[in-house]
């Protein structure tokens, strides 16, 4: 017997109660509980010993008896954007694209799918634009290809079973908020429906092998539009970002089960499209005299690549008599806090009632400790007013006794620096045994501590 239950689920963190409510209990959000159905069919018992021992002999493999399935991966022209899929998109992964609007998402997608044509036939099917709308953007992307085929349609049903009949490689879902269910009477849009529509396509998906790129539009606040498990349901979440008047676009991946996260790759929009940008660390440090002050380029690990990033650093006067400001942006204010204590009681930086500003210029956020040491000098550099030569670099993570720790992938970062002409850079006497025996184009500063480095300069 089949009973439809009516829930409201917060959509921000999953709470569920049998009554609507203005402020979720749990997580203290407003206006965050959406009315959800819920089937369950009472009464239905499994039968025991339904299964024979043959079948469970089948089910249960030894370990060693497991053959690993080597994936095959649809690749295209644009390395980057295989590199962020871990190599290539895998066969039936379905994979998450989110970003405000306007930012590039179906510009993107539209431009990939061409590529995939190589392998066959590829479907974008759109909820959100007109057939001639996104042909006229594929005139602007220089797109001629008969084996892409564009779809207009918002079932989600009659999609599930076009798709299963035809059996394309890859499905382009632009976006998940326009598609509705008719076994479902929410509109299109609601949390309910975009679950509904999402287990269809996971489930056409993994059926038949075929990959599929689902667009999603974020909310204000930068999250997924509709119910939080739509992150559970994929593969794979990637995000679209970019600041407002620029070119660059940052893309990242969130969630990846075939590959690794926090993995990025910078793309430019340009006239006739998207460009992925190989030589990211260029972008990011351009322009920059031989001498400065107030900066430190650091080369950081986002996923399994290594970007070369500036650090800058300002300190005003600020107000005697008010809270001295912390403005930082693309890293993290308490860590900032915390190499602001150590530059006190290690280097006497005293910055008492003034104000201090730490910015890395490009829009990207950073959270590796080797960037630790480059940060500091940083300020240290505004603090003394010293000039610090832009052809060094500074790798170490910093204890609270003013320690330069361990990093890890030194080698990788040391090759990037490298690869970009830098002179010599500053790193942890503790990674000396990994680099010594290798042969590198740079000065390689060893340091212990920060005595060592203020003994330098
Ligand atoms: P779009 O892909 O429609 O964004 P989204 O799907 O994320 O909403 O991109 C829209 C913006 O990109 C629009 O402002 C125009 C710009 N654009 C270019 O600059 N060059 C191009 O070749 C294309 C197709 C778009
Ligand atoms: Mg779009």
């Amino acid at each position: 017997m089949k009973k439809e239950k009516s829930m409201y689920v917060c959509k921000e963190c999953g709470y569920k109660s049998i009554k609507w409510m203005g402020k979720c209990p749990n997580c203290g959000e407003w206006g965050s509980l959406e009315e959800e159905v819920e089937v369950t069919v009472a009464n239905k018992k499994i039968p025991k010993g339904s299964l024979s021992f043959q079948e469970i002999d089948e089910k249960l493999v030894s370990f060693d008896e497991i053959k690993m399935e080597e994936n095959f991966r649809y690749k295209t022209k644009v390395k980057e954007f295989d590199r962020l899929l871990g190599g290539g998109l895998v066969q039936g992964e379905v994979i998450l694209l989110t970003g405000n609007p306007g930012i590039g998402k179906s510009t993107l997608l539209l431009q990939m799918a061409n590529e995939y044509t190589e392998y066959g036939d590829i479907i974008y099917i759109s909820g959100e634009e007109s057939l001639s709308q996104i042909k006229s953007r594929g005139d602007r992307l220089g797109i001629k290809n008969k084996n892409l085929y564009l779809m207009s349609e918002t079932n989600v049903d009659k999609i599930y079973e076009y798709i299963s009949e035809r059996k394309p490689k890859v499905v382009i879902i632009d976006s998940i908020q326009t598609l509705y269910s008719e076994t479902s009477d929410s509109i299109a849009g609601t949390p309910t429906q975009i679950r509904e529509a999402t287990l269809k396509i996971v489930d056409v998906a993994k059926k038949n092998n075929i990959c599929f790129f689902i667009v999603g539009h974020i909310t204000k606040d930068g999250k997924v539009a509709g119910p939080k498990m739509l992150e559970h349901m994929v593969d794979a979440v990637f995000t679209f970002e970019g600041e407002e008047g620029l070119f660059y676009r940052i893309l990242r991946s969130e969630k990846n089960r075939f590959g690794s996260t926090n993995e990025l790759a910078i793309f430019s929009m340009e006239e006739d499209g998207l460009r992925e940008i190989q030589n990211s660390s260029e972008y990011f440090i351009s322009e920059r005299n031989e001498k400065n002050i107030g900066s430190m380029i650091v080369p950081v690990l986002e996923g399994t690549k290594v970007f070369l990033l500036e650090i800058q650093t300002l300190i005003t006067e600020g107000n005697p008599i008010g809270i001295p400001k912390r403005v930082v942006q693309g890293f993290d204010k308490n860590r900032i806090q915390i190499l602001m204590a150590i530059g006190e009681k290690r280097m006497g930086i005293n910055l008492g009632t003034k104000d201090v500003f730490v910015n890395i210029p490009g829009g990207i956020s950073i959270k590796d400790p080797a960037a630790d040491l480059g940060a500091l000098i940083s300020l240290m550099s505004v603090y003394k007013n010293v000039e610090i030569s832009q052809k060094i670099a500074a790798i170490g993570e910093l204890g609270l006794r003013g320690e330069i720790r361990k990093v890890f992938f030194i080698d990788k970062r040391l090759r990037e620096l490298e690869k970009l002409g830098f002179k010599g850079v500053y790193i942890p006497e503790a990674n000396r045994k990994e680099v010594e025996k290798k042969d590198y184009k740079l000065k390689l500063i060893y340091l212990k501590n920060l005595d060592e480095f203020l003994e330098r300069i």
